[in-house]
């Protein structure tokens, strides 16, 4: 994107910014999503993708970010000029994200980037559009452990103007537990695409993995994408997506959005990037509570997550 394209992209967030609010959400096939989703949802269902296209699909907060990073630097070779080209959000736009105008939709933002793109949805499995399953576009899921991903949630609700108030910490556990927050039941998401995986040839990646060995798991994501880089490249790109310098990047630390709508000073994006902060912020008796409910859901589904390292 050029200069003068980028300086109107931020002109026009700050334009809009005046009428940020915090969106109610709205159930579409009984997923609760933010009004400006939901209100714009036939649009999002018949995205026709490119084959080319990558999919990065997550709970939110489940290391998207994080994933974009690795992702654009191993199409770029590890040029970490080419990945400061812009921020995340434009060279990796979300699928579903809808503003109040004159603030270009993902769909916008993925109608003037070159192929292939790199998409990042936190719609669930079954709100996924069709066209990226007729294509056979590669999708790489990233999922982190419930209790990690609810704190991270909590917190991003507080600095987030668009999402709805989280509420005191108390109330917010069940409203996760209930899958009563924006894009779901977290339970739901992680298993719609786990019981999917194989069939639709997607790369299934935790958190807690990538957080424990990232150069292992940046070598996983290149052989999915039938790339090779040299030994060299792959360390480089780990360096560059270490938290410490993801925090630092302005083109990947979601500074670039505006106060109010981010406010960092409440809680920074790039918060702790942790694997086990949970033990910060639940009770014994809020753990128990959790786990037992946990139990119940995730019933059946042998999924290995780890809640610490
Ligand atoms: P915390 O709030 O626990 O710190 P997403 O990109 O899906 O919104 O996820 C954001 C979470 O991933 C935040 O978690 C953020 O700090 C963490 N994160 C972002 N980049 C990271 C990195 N390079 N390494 C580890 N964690 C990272």
């Amino acid at each position: 994107m050029s200069e003068e394209k980028q300086l109107s992209y931020s002109e026009a967030i700050q334009r809009a910014c005046a009428s940020i609010t915090r969106f109610p959400l709205i159930p579409v096939r009984g997923v609760p999503l933010m009004s400006l989703i939901a209100n714009n949802w036939d649009s999002i269902w018949a995205f026709r993708p490119d084959p080319s296209d990558l999919l990065i699909a997550t709970y939110p907060k489940a290391g998207t970010t994080w994933t974009q990073e690795i992702v654009d630097l191993l199409l770029h070779n590890g040029g970490a000029e080419a990945c400061k080209r812009a921020p995340t959000s434009l060279r990796s736009p979300c699928l579903e994200f809808f503003s109040p105008p004159p603030i270009p939709s993902g769909l916008d933002l993925l109608q003037n980037i070159d192929l292939p793109r790199i998409i990042k949805t936190h719609l669930p499995f079954q709100l996924v559009p069709p066209g990226f399953w007729e294509n056979k576009c590669k999708v790489i899921y990233v999922a982190r452990n419930a209790k990690d991903n609810l704190v991270s949630n909590y917190h991003f609700d507080r600095m987030n103007m668009y999402q709805p108030e989280p509420g005191p910490w108390e109330g917010y556990i069940p409203k996760f537990m209930r899958g009563e927050l924006a894009w779901g039941s977290w339970y739901d998401h992680v298993k719609g695409y786990w019981v999917e995986r194989e069939k639709k040839n997607i790369l299934y990646l935790f958190y807690e993995d990538m957080k424990e060995n990232p150069r292992r798991e940046v070598e996983r994501i290149m052989r999915y994408l039938d790339l090779s880089v040299s030994d060299e490249v792959i360390s480089r790109i780990v360096e560059l997506t270490s938290f410490k310098n993801m925090k630092e990047n302005p083109m990947a630390n979601y500074t670039f959005v505006p106060v109010p709508v981010f406010d960092h000073s409440i809680s920074p994006f790039m918060r702790k990037g942790e694997v086990g902060d949970w033990r910060n912020h639940f009770t014994p008796e809020q753990s128990k509570m959790f786990d037992e409910d946990y139990e119940r859901q995730m019933k059946g589904v042998n999924l290995p997550f780890r809640t610490l390292i």
